[in-house]
C-alpha cells in the first residue's frame, strides 16, 4: 500500500536552518521592529535603553543555557562563520600549529587553509572512524606530537549528527595548555554543554539553527585564556568615541557597528524557549525521531545509511543514499512527490564525504524540536517508495 502524500510541506532541513520558529521568537522580533526600533548603546532615551536591555537579556539567556562564566564574554556576530573567522584569524599567528578533524564544515576548513596558503600556520587533520565518529586517539596523538597552539572541532557534525566528546577534548587541552575552539553551529541548543566546566576557550555558535532564532545572528564566547583575541572589524561601538582604537573591553571590542538588534532580541526568545522546554527533553525527543528513521531506513534494501547505527551521542541528523541514484535526484523526488524538504550534496563538508567514499554527497534528513514520530515514519515510507519505484 502506498502512502498518501501530504499537502503541507514536511521540513527536514533543520541542519541548514530551523523551521518553524516558536511563536515567541516571531512575536519578539516583530515587537522589536514595531515598538522599540532604536539602536542599543547609542542613546539615552527610553527605547534606546530598552534596546540595550533586550540585547543584555539575550546575552544573559545564552550565558545560562551554555554555562558561560559571564554574559559579557559572549559577543554577537552575524553567524557562526563570522564567529569562526574571528576566532581563527584573531588567535593564530605566524608559526602556529593547529589540529582539527576531517568532519569539519567549510567555515573551519577554509579559514585554516587560507592561513596555511599564506604560509602562516600548519594544520593537522585527525582521522575519522568508519562510522564517522572521531578517532580521538589519533586526534590526541597529533596534538601532543606537534606542540599545537589550538585545537578546533565541531561540537556536532553537520553531516552525521555525531556529537564529538568536547568535554574530553576540553579537559585534555586544559591539561596540556592548548586552546580549544568549538564550532557549535549545530550543537548549541541541541545538546547540553557547559562552556566553563567543559574547558572550552572559544565557542562559536549561530542563532538560526537549534537556538531557534532568525538568520543573521550568531556569536562567540571568548574565555579568559583567549583574551588576546584580535578583533576582525574596527568601527564605532557607541561609547568611547574619542579613542583612536577600539575600547579594550568586552563585548564592545568585538561588536563594532550597529548590531542586528531585532534578530538578537528574537534569539533571546528562542533561547528562553529552550530553557523552558529543557534541552535534555528536546534532545531525547530528537533521539526518538532519529532511532525511528535509523530502524526504518536500515530495512530498505537499496538504502545505505552513514554514521553510527544507534542514536546515542548523536543528534537528529541522518545522511543516506539510495543505491544507483544521485543524492540530488532523491531530494528532488522527496520534494516533488512527498513535499519533504531536505538538503542533498556535500553539505559544505567535503572531507567527510571523501572519507565516506561518496563524491556526490548524501541526502540528509535533519529533524527539529517540532517534528513528530509520524513525520519520521512518513519520511521513511517516502524513501521506501522511491527506492522501489525509481
Ligand atoms: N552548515 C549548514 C548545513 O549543514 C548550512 O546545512
Amino acid at each position: 500500500m502506498s502512502i498518501k502524500p501530504r499537502d503541507k510541506m514536511l521540513y527536514l532541513d533543520n541542519g541548514a536552518t530551523s523551521y518553524p520558529k516558536p511563536d515567541v521568537v516571531i512575536e519578539k522580533c516583530a515587537n522589536y521592529i514595531r515598538d522599540v526600533g532604536a539602536s542599543p548603546s547609542r542613546g539615552g532615551y527610553e527605547t534606546a535603553i530598552e534596546a540595550g536591555r533586550q540585547v543584555f537579556e539575550t546575552r544573559n539567556n545564552l550565558s545560562k543555557l551554555l554555562g558561560a562564566a559571564s554574559p559579557d564574554k559572549i559577543i554577537f556576530t552575524k553567524n557562526a562563520t563570522e564567529a569562526l573567522n574571528l576566532a581563527i584569524f584573531g588567535m593564530l599567528s605566524d608559526g602556529d600549529k593547529v589540529v582539527t578533524t576531517r568532519m569539519e564544515h567549510n567555515a573551519v576548513i577554509r579559514p585554516l587553509l587560507e592561513l596555511e596558503r599564506q604560509g602562516k600556520i600548519k594544520v593537522f587533520w585527525a582521522k575519522l572512524k568508519s562510522d564517522g565518529r572521531l578517532d580521538i586517539e589519533h586526534f590526541f596523538e597529533l596534538a601532543l606530537k606537534n606542540d599545537v597552539k589550538m585545537v578546533i572541532t565541531t561540537g556536532m557534525a553537520n553531516v552525521t549528527g555525531v556529537i564529538v566528546p568536547f568535554w574530553e577534548i576540553g579537559k585534555f587541552c586544559r591539561e596540556h595548555n592548548i586552546l580549544y575552539l568549538v564550532d557549535a553551529a549545530q550543537l548549541a541548543g541541541s545538546y547540553r554543554v557547559n562552556i566553563e566546566e567543559d574547558f572550552i576557550d572559544l565557542f562559536a555558535f549561530t542563532g538560526h539553527k537549534a537556538l531557534y532564532g532568525v538568520p543573521g545572528t550568531g556569536g562567540l564566547y571568548i574565555g579568559e585564556r583567549a583574551k588576546k583575541l584580535r578583533p576582525l572589524i574596527w568601527g564605532g561601538t557607541g561609547g568611547y568615541s574619542d579613542l583612536p582604537d577600539l575600547p579594550d573591553i568586552v563585548p564592545d571590542k568585538y561588536e563594532a557597528g550597529t548590531p542586528n538588534t531585532p534578530g538578537i532580541a528574537a534569539l533571546g526568545a528562542g533561547v528562553k524557549y529552550i530553557l523552558e522546554r529543557g534541552i535534555d527533553n528536546i534532545h531525547l525527543h530528537k533521539e526518538k525521531l532519529l532511532q525511528t528513521v535509523i530502524d526504518g531506513l536500515q530495512n530498505i534494501p537499496r538504502v545505505k545509511l552513514f554514521g553510527p547505527t544507534d542514536s546515542t551521542d548523536r543528534s537528529s541528523t541522518i545522511p543516506f543514499n539510495i543505491d544507483g541514484m544521485k543524492p540530488k535526484k532523491v531530494a528532488q523526488l522527496l520534494w516533488n512527490r512527498y513535499k519533504i524538504a531536505v538538503r542533498a550534496g556535500l553539505h559544505c563538508a567535503p572531507l567527510i564525504h571523501q572519507d565516506l567514499g561518496v563524491p556526490d554527497g548524501t541526502v540528509r534528513f535533519s529533524f527539529g524540536a517540532f517534528n513528530t514520530i509520524e513525520d519520521a515514519q512518513y519520511a521513511v515510507e517516502a524513501v521506501r517508495e522511491i527506492s522501489v519505484s525509481a
